[in-house]
């Protein structure tokens, strides 16, 4: 691939969307083209997928077909908007991947990780993030913010526990993945998380010359 593929994860109530906007204007004035996505959804088919996906009257959605609704948005994300791009030369810069889905529907709802890898590998081949910044703080703190901002979504609705387990589940990723992951402490203020963020696309980009 010639474009580079940066996605960026985190618990409810992280900062993704602000420090998202942050991260594309980086690479914006490193002088990259971006396409900026997120997941689910990131394509018509997606976005509609999206939809059904946290809608909260959708309670008896399976476990198993959140699963596979999550692959299937990502199949057509991947057709449509990633692959096209990173061969175009742009740099992705993602809202969630397939981490998410470890974490949600392997940690959250415990899904055995070997069938997510399984579905991984059919779906996106040798696709995989070149760096995944995780943004991270405790489950209590980002409810309190996320509850601050909206009304809770099927997935903002679960209980602590399962929050705890989405949690864990992404800094078992990093500890797995060190080579593309990021830890950033997002409970501390906004300047400090972003200057935790610069140092990373710092070192990122000035490797990837
Ligand atoms: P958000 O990205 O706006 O927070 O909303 C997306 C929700 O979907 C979030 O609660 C996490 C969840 N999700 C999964 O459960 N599995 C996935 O693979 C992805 C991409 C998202």
């Amino acid at each position: 691939m010639v474009g580079k593929f940066i996605t960026v994860e985190g618990g409810e109530g992280a900062g993704k969307s602000t420090n998202l906007d942050f991260i594309h204007q980086y690479l914006l004035q490193a002088g990259k083209k971006v396409v900026m996505t997120r997941e689910p959804g990131g394509t018509p088919v997606g976005e509609k997928i999206r939809e059904l996906l946290l809608d909260k009257q959708q309670a008896s959605i399976s476990d198993n077909a959140e699963l596979l609704l999550m692959f299937a948005a990502r199949a057509q994300h991947l057709e449509q908007v990633i692959l096209p791009a990173l061969q175009a030369g742009s740099w992705v810069l993602c809202d969630r991947f397939t981490d998410a889905t470890y974490a949600y529907q392997g940690g959250g709802r415990g899904i055995d990780n070997a069938r997510i890898a399984t579905i991984e590998n059919w779906v996106q081949g040798e696709i995989r993030p070149d760096l995944t910044v995780l943004l991270d703080l405790p489950i209590e703190e980002g409810l309190k913010r996320a509850g601050e901002r909206s009304e809770p979504d099927r997935f903002e609705q679960e209980k602590h526990d399962f929050f705890h387990r989405v949690r864990q589940a992404y800094l078992d990723l990093a500890k797995t993945n060190p080579e593309r992951y990021r830890i950033v402490d997002a409970s501390t203020s906004l300047v400090d998380v972003q200057k935790q963020i610069s140092h990373i696309l710092e070192t990122f980009c000035a490797g990837k010359e």
